[in-house]
């Protein structure tokens, strides 16, 4: 999956690079015939890259709470005309408390966008303040994020206001833990530090049936489906908002 974004650094800078970013989220391939990863932290993300356009040919995307970017990239390589990246940077406090690594905010995305001579431009800005951005997009990735706000519904409702006419958000969140509660509307709410330990920020677990009236409270036609993969002993759901009935 590393594989995906082709970054082909020289050896010595990839290995400047590792040395000079403490804690890595994404796995990047920095140079496949030297195997110069970075060690992401982040477990088996590939059930996501079925979800994803082969060819962004033309988009605009908005990728939110994007930590070191992996998909921001992938979506500029795949040829999206333009990309935008934002995180508030919160990582900072459950990577400090799970993994004990200080990290200013922003450094790993910086070095790989740098390496790639990348044009996707990155905000420190929380996702609920996104009517800043004065633009829309025809896709938003919303990833890995929707269990750490506090209010889910009222990010759904600021995502749709991102969205460019027929635009759709692809949202990539936690199941609930107890698979009995898939087919209702309930929403599984962890105790803190249930899900990682030492990570208090993780707040719901949502069933597709959940997501699927949230979107339509917050002006979506739905939520469609794409997977319920266990990872890592997590349930996780990945699926689509769509802003017009489904084929
Ligand atoms: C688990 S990481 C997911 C990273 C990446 N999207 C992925 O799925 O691989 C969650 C990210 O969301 C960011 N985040 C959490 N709450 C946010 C908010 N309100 N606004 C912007 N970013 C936020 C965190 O700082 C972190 O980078």
């Amino acid at each position: 999956m590393a594989d995906l974004v082709q970054i082909e650094a020289e050896p010595a800078t990839a290995r400047a690079v590792l040395e000079r970013v403490p804690l890595w989220f994404h796995t990047f391939s920095l140079n496949r015939s030297s195997e110069l990863y970075t060690p992401g932290v982040a477990r088996d993300h590939r059930y996501r890259i079925p979800a994803l356009p082969e060819d962004f040919g033309g988009m605009s995307v908005l990728d939110i709470g994007a930590f070191d970017g992996f998909y921001a990239f992938l979506a500029e390589s795949r040829g999206a005309d333009r990309v935008v990246a934002v995180d508030n940077e919160q990582y900072r406090e459950w990577v400090s408390s799970r993994w004990g690594v200080e990290l200013e905010g922003g450094e790993g995305f910086a070095a790989i966008r740098e390496l790639l001579d990348s044009d996707v431009d990155y905000r420190r800005l929380d996702a609920f303040d996104l009517d800043e951005l004065d633009e829309t997009f025809d896709l938003v990735l919303c990833f890995g994020i929707l269990h750490r706000v506090e209010n889910p519904l009222g990010l759904l409702k600021v995502l749709r206001r991102r969205l460019a006419a027929g635009g759709r958000v692809l949202v990539e969140t936690h199941g609930p833990a107890d698979p009995a509660l898939d087919a209702s509307a309930a929403v599984h709410i962890p105790e803190a530090g249930e899900v990682y330990a030492r990570d208090d920020f993780v707040y719901w677990g949502f069933t597709p049936a959940g997501l699927d009236a949230m979107a339509r409270h917050a002006g979506f036609e739905g939520f469609g489906l794409l997977d319920a993969p266990m990872i890592d002993g997590h349930r996780r759901v990945i699926g689509e908002l769509h802003t017009r009935p489904l084929d």
